[in-house]
């Protein structure tokens, strides 16, 4: 063999290697799904080799890729489209085109990216945005919030706060034909983490009157107290969502000092003296059977407070909504959950549907079995398409 045949050879060999991801028996496109986790891990890999080089910050990489498939507010035959602040946020609103005499359903949407990336201009976004308002003919506001590492913890939970406070004013519902008693939150991820933050605290603000009738929160994140859940344990390496980049997200939501990150990854940065808050992100009481099976509920670990007295945010209930006590939890609207399988996120939604459950909220539980997390944007997957059938008819009929 030449030189040439061998180097070929090998060029294939580690192609091969690097694209080659282990994919569970019941995906349906599994070299869709593959190609795609050789995107995410190519993005990643840039990203972590220009950080290692002092060239950008991690994040950088994976905001320059989100950016460049924003697309502009453009309407279509069916919607209408546009821009404006609401409170000085940044929105997007879609408005349906048919005439209509009855007022109509309002939903208030949050992307998600990992509190760092994404945006409403995101073209998977976007285009659940407008499918959401001309199947439901419902008026969609898709809103924007800054992101670490530029911003922390709470601006991204007082943006959304902010804007959704202004869409919920009669005169704002007035001007858009919105119901006031039709009015539903959702998000995916950490737009499902920002959904049930904001849930929480409206329900007890004086200054807002009207209230939600729905949130659906979407593979969301909700706890930061233990990365070490059994869903955390098998789907550590999972190409979507890895374990690490979980970490990062969380951490750089509260700040870009490493130190967070690493104890978190380790399960070393709870203080002991918020060791009370561990009951309420309790797998073994929380978990159903089959989510158990195979893992063994050991103690929490505990880390030095130095953590959690610099970044107090990372045990805020308006981070963490998992963190809430029952009397919080007790007046939350109807709930739609959806968490997937393939998820190091899984469990956390799993146990926020059981602690709703507990407080008396009623809560609808979509488990994908063949889920992984962030299937709902990928557009043109078929489970995308399943996701979303199954998330617009469950508003169609309870929003
Ligand atoms: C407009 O709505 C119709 C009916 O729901 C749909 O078939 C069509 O694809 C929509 N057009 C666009 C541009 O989305
Ligand atoms: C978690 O739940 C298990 C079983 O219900 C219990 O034995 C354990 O003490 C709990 N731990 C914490 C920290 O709440």
């Amino acid at each position: 063999m030449g030189t040439k045949t061998v180097l070929l050879l090998l060029v294939g060999v580690l192609g091969a290697y690097y694209v080659y991801t282990p994919i569970p028996d019941s995906f349906e496109e599994p070299w869709r799904f593959m190609w795609m986790a050789t995107q995410i891990k190519t993005v990643t890999n840039l990203a972590v080799f220009a950080e290692q080089l002092g060239i950008s910050h991690f994040m950088d990489i994976g905001m320059l890729y989100m950016s460049s498939q924003e697309v502009p507010p453009t309407s279509d035959e069916n919607v209408t489209v546009m821009e404006t602040t609401f409170n000085n946020v940044l929105v997007r609103v879609y408005i349906p085109n048919r005439k209509s005499e009855a007022l109509r359903r309002g939903l208030f949407y949050i992307h998600g990216g990992g509190w760092c990336l994404g945006s409403a201009a995101w073209f998977n976004t976007d285009i659940l945005s407008r499918r959401t308002a001309n199947r439901l003919d419902a008026v969609v506001i898709s809103t924007n919030y800054r992101l670490a590492p530029k911003y922390h913890f709470p601006i991204q939970f007082e943006d959304v706060y902010n804007s959704l406070k202004w869409f919920l004013r009669q005169d704002i519902l007035e001007k858009y034909g919105v119901d006031p008693k039709r009015i539903g939150i959702s998000g995916d991820s950490a737009g499902g983490n920002l959904a049930a933050a904001v849930s929480q605290q409206v329900i007890n603000d004086p200054d807002v009157k009207i209230k939600l009738k729905t949130q659906s929160l979407i593979y969301p994140a909700l706890q930061t107290l233990d990365m070490n859940l059994p869903s955390f344990q098998e789907n550590s390496h999972f190409p979507t969502l890895p374990k690490s980049l979980m970490v990062r997200f969380w951490s750089e939501y509260f700040t870009t000092d490493r130190t967070l990150e690493e104890a978190m990854f380790f399960n070393q940065h709870v203080p002991e003296k918020s060791s009370h808050l561990f009951q309420f992100v309790n797998w073994s009481s929380l978990l159903p059977e089959n989510f158990k099976k195979g893992h063994f509920y050991n103690s929490p670990t505990h880390g030095s407070s130095e953590l959690a007295n610099k970044y107090p945010g990372f045990i805020d209930v308006r981070a963490a909504p998992l963190l809430s006590d029952d009397s919080k939890l007790h007046g939350l609207p109807l709930t739609y959950v959806i968490t997937c399988q393939y998820d190091v996120l899984r469990d956390d939604g799993i146990m926020y549907v059981s602690r709703l459950q507990n407080a008396g909220v009623r809560v609808t539980h979509n488990h994908i079995e063949d889920g992984f997390h962030g299937a709902l944007s990928y557009y043109g997957f078929k489970i995308a398409y399943r996701i979303e059938d199954q998330y617009l008819s469950w508003l169609s009929k309870n929003l």
